[in-house]
């Protein structure tokens, strides 16, 4: 199965996609964590994308597809499920074009809806493990010991880009560029639309029956 998940920022992709990945055993391709592990490891393309993730913009198209259309490439057969890519129309277009020079096709778009103020409060209160990029929050999902991962001990952090500030410019940014992508999707693919203001194990029901019929 492959899959695109499409939501703004906070709105419960990356914990989603585990979700999805543990029950259907897909590969979990986040654009935002491989781009953070890029700047982590101090390579040219993370040097490239830090700037524009710090302020909450996209980072241009061209350095995007090139590092996802790798990456999708380097899959194994089983499947994926694309989380923050694509983000604008040009990087879908694009996408469709490389997978169908494969013969492949994405079987499933979830567009996860959730209203502005809820993703406020899950942005700031998020925190994340630097080391494996797992997600905490510090009300609705806390680490066993308070500031250290239950993965491997690390001490969590807060994203330079998980500012009440910062939020606005990237909600701005989906809103404008991102958010289009809905329509397009909606032309050629299946979508689902989930309501994902409620917890992560509600939501999650509700996108394992959308999904469960095409496994
Ligand atoms: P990226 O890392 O993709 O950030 P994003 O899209 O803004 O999405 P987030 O990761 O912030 O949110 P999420 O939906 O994954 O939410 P999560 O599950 O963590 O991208 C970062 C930057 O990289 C971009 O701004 C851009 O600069 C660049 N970039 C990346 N891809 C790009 C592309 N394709 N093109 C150009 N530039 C690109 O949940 C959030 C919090 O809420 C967590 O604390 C979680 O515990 C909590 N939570 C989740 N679900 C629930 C729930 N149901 N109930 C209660 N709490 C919940
Ligand atoms: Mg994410």
């Amino acid at each position: 199965m492959r899959i695109v998940l499409l939501g703004a920022p906070g709105a419960g992709k990356g914990t989603q996609c585990k979700y999805i990945v543990d029950r259907y055993g897909l590969l979990h391709l986040s654009s935002g964590d491989i781009l953070r592990r890029h700047r982590a490891q101090g390579t040219d393309l993370g040097k490239k994308a830090q700037g524009y993730m710090d302020s909450g913009a996209l980072v241009p198209d061209d350095i995007i597809i090139e590092m996802m259309i790798d990456e999708i490439g380097s899959a194994p057969n089983g499947g994926y499920v694309l989380d923050g890519f694509p983000r604008t129309v040009k990087q879908a277009a694009d996408l469709d074009k490389a997978i169908k020079g494969k013969k492949e096709k994405i079987d499933a778009v979830l567009d996860l809806e959730v209203n502005e103020d809820v993703i406020v409060r899950r942005i700031t209160g998020r925190r994340i493990c630097p080391k494996c990029a797992a997600v905490y929050h510090i009300d609705n999902l806390r680490p066993r010991k308070d500031g250290i991962c239950d993965k491997d001990g690390s001490s969590l952090v807060q994203r330079p880009d998980d500012t009440a500030e910062v939020v606005k410019t990237r909600l701005k940014n989906y809103n404008e560029q991102t958010a289009p992508l809905v329509d397009y999707y909606n032309r050629k693919n299946t979508v689902f639309n989930i309501d994902a203001n409620g917890d992560a194990e509600k939501v999650k029901e509700h996108i394992f029956s959308k999904l469960d019929p095409l496994a």
